[in-house]
């Protein structure tokens, strides 16, 4: 007796961990297309002899792509399930990778990145939902943050990966090695269950039971929250009407879009597309130092992650924002400055990668993952879909922004400029923070909810 039901715990657990992988695969995934252009931009812009210009559109089509999947995946998910929906990103994934890799020329190329960013945008949307609707409740918190950290691990690969490819100069090996991890998640998608929620909310009590009980250890637990599930559908998704009709959820879907703008506009991204070209201002002006210089920042920012994820939950979201903040506009204006007298002599272009390297911490610490964090809790129950659908477009349409106008900022306005530009609103976002967004710590979703539909300041729904 005793056997069996040590068995079937083993069963249950690692196939909770076998979803678990997968849904975090996905942000690997992620990770990866983010960070393999780094190091594939100055071989291909030889290559297929490109502008600047163009080179900002071969960078940003991606984000292009994935602003629209991330609009179009709320449906998607609801419609024919989260599922369906990560084997659609999935083939996307594979599409793209092998598109990219066997591009003849920059327009082709675009098109590639554009199926690319579909794939990241559709996956980005339904793995953490999926992972939140499959995950144990004792495990749910620190998946998002999890999530966060696979992205970070995926751009770290693809720096490494670019770096290894760099010898030989193939840019094209670069694109296509993702090509691999996208086939298995394919595969993977393929042997994962419905989510039990998805199922419900189409009638499938049946088929949800069936999943819950291969996922959770006792009878009574699969029970328990089936039950949940089923209360909480009572609430019908009803995101634009409320939208519409109702200025408290107005507010907040507006924090979810300014949440999402500040974390963009801290310029991180301008470091994880372009950081080669950033060793070179700092005076790194060979190829092979560039790599590595790149994965450093790679490494750099998976580990400062993990400062997040200590303390999200014990000093809480607005203190290690607002310190982020700080930190990153600190790292950016010295670097500004450094740029502003020219960098001269060994310590000066250290130093400068240094302040990089400073700037990287404070996002990764804070921005990166809190903005998602705080996006998932901000909503309340009814707009959910809506609410999360427009943050998670709003993120790659700035982030679309930002990587297609930075070689144009360095050219009309020059380096020191762009960086003190980008230092100044980390600054205001210091202040930004302090006004309108609460802390979300320790407190249950159903009263941020409450607090915000009696009208509280935005500051306040977290008290
Ligand atoms: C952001 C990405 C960014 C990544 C860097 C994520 O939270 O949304 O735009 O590239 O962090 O680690």
């Amino acid at each position: 007796m005793n056997i069996t039901i040590n068995k079937s715990h083993t069963l249950h657990t690692s196939f909770t961990f076998f979803v678990c992988f997968m849904a975090a695969l996905a942000g690997l995934l992620f990770g990866l297309d983010i960070g393999v252009i780094a190091g594939a931009l100055p071989f291909l812009s030889i290559d297929l002899q490109i502008t600047d210009y163009q080179k900002e559109w071969v960078v940003s089509s991606m984000m292009f792509g994935a602003a629209i999947g991330a609009f179009f995946s709320g449906w998607i998910s609801a419609k024919f399930g989260r599922k369906f929906s990560l084997l659609v990103g999935s083939i996307l994934f594979v599409i793209g990778s092998l598109w990219s890799a066997f591009s003849l020329n920059v327009e082709s190329l675009v098109i590639a990145r554009i199926l690319l960013g579909l794939a990241v945008g559709i996956t980005s949307y339904t793995a953490p939902l999926y992972l939140s609707e499959i995950a144990p409740e004792k495990i749910r918190g620190s998946m998002i943050s999890m999530y966060q950290l696979m992205i970070t691990i995926g751009i770290l690969v693809a720096y490494l990966s670019d770096t290894a490819f760099s010898y030989y100069g193939s840019w094209r090996w670069m694109l296509g090695i993702i090509t691999i991890p996208a086939i298995l998640l394919f595969i993977g998608v393929l042997f994962l269950p419905g989510s039990p929620r998805w199922l419900a909310f189409h009638g499938k009590y049946q088929e949800a039971k069936k999943v819950l009980n291969m996922l959770r250890d006792s009878t009574e637990q699969v029970r328990k929250e089936l039950n949940e599930i089923q209360d909480s559908l009572k609430i019908k998704q009803s995101g634009w009407k409320l939208f519409k009709n109702n200025n408290n959820f107005r507010r907040v879907v507006f924090l979810g879009i300014l949440l999402q703008i500040m974390q963009q506009f801290t310029g991180m991204n301008v470091i994880m597309y372009y950081a080669p070209k950033i060793f070179d201002l700092a005076g790194f002006n060979d190829t092979v130092s560039q790599m590595w210089g790149t994965v450093c920042v790679g490494l750099v920012n998976v580990l400062a992650t993990f400062i997040a994820i200590g303390l999200v939950d014990r000093w809480g979201r607005k203190p290690t924002l607002k310190l982020g903040f700080l930190v990153m506009s600190v790292g950016m204006i010295i670097l500004g400055i450094l740029l502003f007298f020219g960098i001269n002599d060994n310590f000066q272009k250290y130093f400068s990668i240094i302040m990089l390297m400073i700037f990287i911490i404070g996002f990764a610490m804070s921005a990166g993952p809190l903005v998602w964090v705080l996006c998932s809790e901000i909503q309340p129950l009814k707009g959910r879909d809506f609410g999360i659908t427009v943050s998670t477009a709003t993120n790659w349409l700035a982030n679309m922004i930002v990587g297609a106008t930075f070689l144009t900022m360095l050219e009309i306005f020059g380096s020191s400029n762009t960086f003190l530009f980008y230092g100044l609103l980390n600054f205001t976002f210091i202040i930004i923070t302090a006004v309108f967004v609460p802390e979300t710590k320790n407190i249950s979703l159903e009263s941020i909810e409450k607090n915000l539909m009696q009208g509280k300041l935005l500051r306040n729904i977290g008290k």
